[in-house]
């Protein structure tokens, strides 16, 4: 198949989407955010990358400390309307209900099916983008959607989960159904895997 250079384009799709959220003068918000990563299973570290003049990096700048929340995709009204509209114009907490984590002093989303308690590591500035580095300090699952996975709680059924994805052509998507396991799969190939 021919290739097409497409040029500088981050091409890195689908990604999950997250609300990112901070207090922001003692008043919880929200921004939708798709630049999202894990950058480490241990120690727990995710990436996200934010516009300097959103309202949310106030807060976080302020207080070195957020939240990221996974949303299913029946919230997928009230995830683009976070991602349409500033803190400033709009309080965007009275759409959702908002919890303290109790570790951090950061607002978690109830109706998300997973919290994350992030502290903040480093922030490299890029031009106009705040890319952070943080660290998972709390992790906070739905009860129903945990099962023991030999000996650790785990989520195993991501469709249960319903996780909203984005594809840089400006569409949702939902995930599909599994197809392998890791470190599992290439046994077919490599005959000795170290993983
Ligand atoms: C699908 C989608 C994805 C977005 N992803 C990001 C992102 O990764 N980083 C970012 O800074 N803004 C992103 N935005 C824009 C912000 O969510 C939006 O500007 C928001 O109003 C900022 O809110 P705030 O000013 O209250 O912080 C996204 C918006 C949409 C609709």
């Amino acid at each position: 198949m021919k290739k097409i250079t497409l040029g500088e384009v981050p091409l890195v799709v689908p990604v999950p989407i997250v609300l990112v959220g901070s207090y922001v003068d003692g008043r919880a918000n929200f921004a939708e955010v798709g630049d999202v990563a894990i950058a480490g299973i241990k120690p727990a570290l995710v990436m996200v990358s934010l516009a300097e003049n959103h309202h949310t990096m106030c807060g976080i700048r302020a207080a070195k400390v957020f939240s990221v929340n996974i949303p299913s995709t029946t919230m997928l009204d009230r995830v683009d309307a976070c991602g349409m509209v500033s803190g400033r114009v709009a309080d965007k907490s009275a759409w959702f209900d908002v919890v303290d984590s109790g570790r951090l002093d950061v607002p978690l989303i109830r109706e998300c099916p997973v919290n994350l308690a992030c502290e903040l590591l480093r922030e490299v500035q890029v031009e106009h983008r705040c890319v952070l580095v943080a660290k998972v300090v709390e992790c906070q699952v739905d009860e129903m959607l945990l099962e023991d996975d030999g000996g650790r709680r785990a989520i195993k059924d991501l469709q249960a989960f319903d996780p909203i994805l984005y594809g840089l052509d400006n569409r949702y998507y939902r995930i599909g159904d599994p197809i392998g396991e890791g470190y599992n799969e290439g046994g077919k190939i490599c005959a000795n895997p170290v993983g």
